[in-house]
């Protein structure tokens, strides 16, 4: 994918076809940005072709990453760090090949709320990680970039479950409440860090932006809910019934240890955000049901 726009910013992105990658595009888009979004296999080939492609980018958005609650098999392990830890690896690299004036300014790249302990409150200063594979997963992926340049503003987000019409949890939770079949999973009682997509957006493009970001960010909604609630504002909102909870074992049974993702979650507080005067259009999961649910 290549699309041109004749302004002065350009921009590379890895994992441009996924999700999130097409929702910021759609933004920078708007905003005159170019985009080239990276092939899946410069990553892992020839590091000079990798080079190539990011020489005389302004800055770098990295969201490339394999699918992780799925059965931590040691073939899907290897796929879901490698696609993370192994690529963005490779991007260092290649831009520290790059002569200084070919270099980007901007490096962001995605994380994720799982590198935090569960059952446990995190603002960015807190270095109480979670001991589950992902977890390790998440702090080598933030550590592949501890080799860029100082030049390079490097911006990280921790991201939590992104809430939209399209996404991944609402096209899976929503029929199944608007059934009548939802309910709480497991307890009930894990933490739900959740964002809506439009609030992600804004972040990842005000990063591209506005050079006052820089380091890592808590990419979540200010308000701190547990599953059990928000399965009662989510069944109220569609007025009907949420009384069959989704046992534990059911999940373990499905995705094996993968479904500590799920059974079990950090407390966290997008701080730095609020300390950067960020705005949420959609601070609460109310808020961002009501626009999901267009009421
Ligand atoms: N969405 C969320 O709720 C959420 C929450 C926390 C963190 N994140 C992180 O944010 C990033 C983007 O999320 P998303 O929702 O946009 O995910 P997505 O829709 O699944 O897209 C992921 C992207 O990663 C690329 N990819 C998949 N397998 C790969 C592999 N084996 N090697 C290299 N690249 C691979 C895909 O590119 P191609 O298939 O085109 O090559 C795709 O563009 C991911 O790293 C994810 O872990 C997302």
């Amino acid at each position: 994918m290549n699309i041109k726009i004749d302004t002065g910013m350009k921009v590379v992105m890895t994992g441009a076809s996924g999700f999130l990658g097409q929702n910021i595009i759609e933004e920078l888009q708007k905003k005159q940005i170019e985009i080239n979004g990276l092939d899946r296999k410069l990553l892992y080939g020839d590091p000079n072709k990798l080079a190539e492609k990011l020489a005389g980018a302004d800055a770098v958005i990295n969201l490339a990453g394999a699918p992780i609650i799925k059965r931590w098999t040691s073939k899907n392990k290897a796929i879901i760090y490698n696609s993370r830890v192994l690529t963005t690896k490779n991007l260092t690299r290649a831009i520290n090949s790059l002569p200084k004036a070919m270099q980007p300014n901007t490096f962001v790249s995605a994380s994720a709320v799982g590198i935090y302990r569960e059952g446990m409150v995190h603002d960015e200063s807190s270095s109480r990680f979670a001991n589950h594979f992902a977890a390790r997963v998440t702090d080598d992926w933030e550590d592949a970039l501890v080799d860029l340049p100082d030049t390079i503003r490097q911006v990280i987000f921790r991201i939590g479950v992104v809430l939209g019409k399209d996404s991944q949890f609402i096209q899976q939770v929503l029929p199944v409440f608007k059934m009548g079949l939802g309910g709480k999973i497991g307890t009930g009682k894990q933490a739900f860090p959740f964002i809506h997509l439009h609030d992600l957006v804004q972040a990842f493009v005000q990063s591209v932006t506005d050079e006052g970001y820089l380091g890592i960010y808590n990419l979540v909604a200010p308000q701190q809910i547990d599953n059990k609630t928000f399965t009662q504002i989510l069944a109220k909102k569609l007025n009907r019934p949420a009384i069959l909870p989704v046992p534990a074992f059911a999940l373990k049974l499905l995705y094996g240890k993968a479904s500590t993702l799920i059974l079990k979650n950090p407390v966290v507080l997008p701080k730095r955000l609020e300390m950067q005067n960020f705005a949420h259009q959609f601070p609460t999961m109310e808020s961002c049901l009501d626009q999901i649910l267009d009421q």
